[in-house]
């Protein structure tokens, strides 16, 4: 079985579970409060479908990681989705914290409803990814749903500490590349770690071994959000379906924009001045890339990537899933979108 015969298995299973959690919010007087959820999640509304729903990669990493333990994937489904909706909770804030017009190809839901109604999506959100974690209780003992909790708990946590520092480093001038690790592992890797030690954790793997998948997990969301970063300056817009201009313009401090102030050279000139306007954001693009930080963020993620394979080699996957592990790894690195 490849990685896509596996996943075209998981995919449909976990769709399915998604919207059993969140349907315990669909109730005839609030209707439309559910509808920007299902909006949100692909599912409804204009443009609704497959491209809409985004990759669901941290729900498969849980089921794809429990497999690997040797264990049945099924019974973990109510993880997946907890960590699927976690991820959706931060973006819909995410959104209105870094004014993001479009996601997945779509208006954001606070362009669509406003701000204070997209916040209260997030919030739902928020809540039905506990209340679906809580749902992993007939088929594991008390204790491994607490500790499931513990760590989706802690993470939720490094996760606002690192949109915090993400948010607080905008407009800064004097920020170093050592700044961005600890912002990007709060902000992006933590949930990813999360996703491969409670995988782990459901697959009855040893301590050690969980820990071990942790670190995979943590090294591949290191790799996925400097990729990120690197499509949100020099990405395809009908690709990545999020504005190309956005981290430029909003003065994100991303892994490019600190590579190339490092340079000292005519990008960093022009980013000291201040804010980035719209219409010159292909020409610092440009600029940027000339001053080799294209070259600089490819390899950061290349190499995020190889501690990642290293930290799955150690931690032995078994069978097709282990497989599959390593064919994502390596996919998700050059990915476009
Ligand atoms: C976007 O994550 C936010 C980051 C952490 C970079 P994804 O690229 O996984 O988003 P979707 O769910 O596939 O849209
Ligand atoms: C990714 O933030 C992490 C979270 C959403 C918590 P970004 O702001 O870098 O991600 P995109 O590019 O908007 O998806
Ligand atoms: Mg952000
Ligand atoms: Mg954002």
């Amino acid at each position: 079985m490849s990685l896509n015969e596996l996943t075209s298995q998981m995919l449909p299973a976990i769709e399915a579970e998604l919207q059993r959690q969140t349907a315990r919010l669909d109730q005839p007087r609030t209707r439309p409060f559910y509808e920007m959820l299902t909006y949100h999640m692909g599912w409804s509304g204009e443009g609704a479908g497959p491209e809409a729903t985004g990759k669901r990669i941290r729900p498969l990493l849980v089921l794809l990681t429990t497999a690997a333990c040797g264990t049945d994937w099924q019974p973990a489904l109510p993880a997946a989705a907890a960590v699927e909706l976690i991820h959706n909770f931060s973006l819909v804030h995410d959104d209105v914290q870094d004014n993001s017009d479009k996601r997945r190809g779509r208006p954001t839901v606070w362009v669509k409803w406003g701000v204070p109604m997209a916040i209260n999506v997030g919030d739902a959100l928020f809540v039905l990814a506990n209340q679906a974690l809580l749902d992993l209780t007939p088929h594991y003992p008390a204790e491994t749903v607490v500790h499931a909790a513990r760590i989706l708990q802690e993470t939720c946590l490094d996760l606002t500490r690192g949109q915090y520092l993400d948010m607080s480093y905008q407009g800064r001038k004097d920020l170093h590349i050592e700044d961005y690790w600890p912002m990007i592992g709060g902000k992006t890797a933590a949930l990813l770690a999360a996703c491969t030690s409670i995988g782990a954790l459901l697959g009855a793997a040893d301590s050690a071994t969980q820990e071990t998948y942790r670190a995979f997990g943590h090294s591949l969301g290191l790799a996925f959000q400097v990729q990120d970063d690197l499509l949100g300056i020099w990405g395809d817009e009908a690709l990545t379906g999020k504005s190309a201009a956005s981290d430029l313009v909003e003065g994100k401090n991303s892994l490019p924009v600190l590579a190339g102030l490092s340079k000292k050279g005519k990008f960093a000139e022009r980013w000291a001045q201040g804010p980035i306007r719209p219409d010159e954001v292909q020409e610092l693009a440009d600029l940027l890339a000339a001053e080799s930080a294209y070259g600089y963020t490819y390899e950061a993620a290349r190499q995020m990537t190889d501690l990642a394979l290293n930290n799955l080699r150690v931690a032995d996957p078994q069978g097709e899933a282990g497989v599959a592990l390593f064919a994502l790894t390596e996919k998700l690195l050059g990915r476009q979108a």
